[in-house]
């Protein structure tokens, strides 16, 4: 038997995703519901060989669904959780609305899949699956071996994060400032707050009266949450760089007691979810040119810390629209309904 399956922001840079990862996949698609704002109705999109129409998202759209993924942003999963839930359909979401909500799961498939199922009604949950932030999910997929094997106490992250986590439009603006930058004209940034050709900037999300930007608080309190330790402390500063669709994170990571280099390979080398990818010899490391559009995480370059004891560093890679979006969400459908 399969599913009707709902997309909530279909033609969105993780829209399109969601549509490929299922199919890559062989998610059990029985019917296919793709949704949009009134813009791109009457679009298509293709999927395993066929045309679909897109429509516009009403509440009315879930009628018969079996699974909806959303990735439309916040306002739109807060204002159609209701209705998706009414019609009996799980709602995966890609945005950030409910992942800190008591009783809603927040998953990601290699650290808590048994939390996945807690989502179904049949099981008395709330019918929702967060999907983590990006920069989490990447992060937890090199974290979560390590910590199992010995606790983790401290990590201090630096992120590299690519244009595709503010959306389609974000990458089209990487693209038309970078060609206006090299044709010598002027560009006034539309979708991002800075210049993005050639530039970096401290992450766009909202500040907050910490100092922290809620992107860097997301990667503490999200990846508490999911690895169910509130011991690990995690600080990070998260930056935005001309990439387009791969992020990438420096983790200093301080342990309860030792875990040698060796060691943290072998255990990163048989994580379900990454690959070691590297060249000591000619000093070559995972990069977004290798990782973009794998469905795997990064990680190479791991090195005892100098000035402290108990403490490795590692360089962890991901492709953002994968792993730190579509990739995730359907595997968290999967742990849920075909688990
Ligand atoms: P649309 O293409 O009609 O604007 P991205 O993350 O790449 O910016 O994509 C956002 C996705 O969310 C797009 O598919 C977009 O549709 C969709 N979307 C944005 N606002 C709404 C809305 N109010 N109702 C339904 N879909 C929306």
């Amino acid at each position: 038997m399969g599913f009707k399956v709902a997309i909530v922001g279909a033609t969105g840079a993780v829209g399109v995703e969601f549509l490929k990862v299922l199919e890559r996949r062989n998610f059990p698609v029985d019917e296919l519901v793709l949704l949009a704002s009134k813009r791109s109705a009457g679009t298509t999109l293709e999927f395993k060989g066929k045309t679909h129409m897109v429509t516009e998202l009403t509440h009315g759209s879930f009628a018969g669904c079996h699974l909806a993924l959303f990735s439309a942003g916040a306002s739109v999963s807060r204002a159609y959780r209701e209705s998706c839930v009414a019609a009996g359909c799980l709602m995966v979401d890609n945005s950030s609305a409910f992942r800190m909500e008591a009783g809603v799961p927040l998953v990601v498939p290699e650290v808590n899949p048994q939390q996945a199922r807690k989502a179904l009604r049949s099981q008395g949950g709330a019918g929702v699956i967060a999907n983590p932030n990006c920069t989490t999910i990447i992060a937890l997929l090199a974290l979560n071996p390590l910590h199992r094997a010995v606790p983790i106490k401290r990590v201090v992250a630096a992120t590299y994060q690519a244009a595709s986590g503010a959306g389609h439009a974000a990458m089209e603006e990487l693209l038309n400032s970078t060609r206006a930058y090299l044709d010598g004209k002027p560009y006034e940034p539309k979708v991002l707050p800075f210049p993005y050709a050639f530039n970096l900037f401290p992450h766009n999300s909202p500040m907050t009266a910490s100092g922290y930007c809620e992107e860097e608080l997301k990667l503490a309190k999200e990846s508490v949450k999911i690895l169910d330790d509130p011991s690990v402390k995690i600080t990070g500063t998260c930056v935005r760089v001309p990439v387009l669709r791969t992020h990438a994170e420096a983790l200093n990571i301080e342990f309860t007691r030792e875990l040698s280099v060796e060691r943290a390979y072998e255990l990163l080398g048989k994580a379900p979810g990454v690959t070691v990818l590297e060249d000591r010899a000619r000093n070559r490391w995972p990069m977004p040119v290798d990782v973009a559009g794998k469905d795997d995480v990064y990680v190479g370059r791991l090195r005892k810390d100098h000035t402290q004891d108990n403490t490795l560093d590692v360089w962890v890679v991901g492709d953002q629209l994968l792993k730190g979006a579509a990739l995730n969400a359907v595997q968290c459908a999967e742990a849920a309904l075909l688990g």
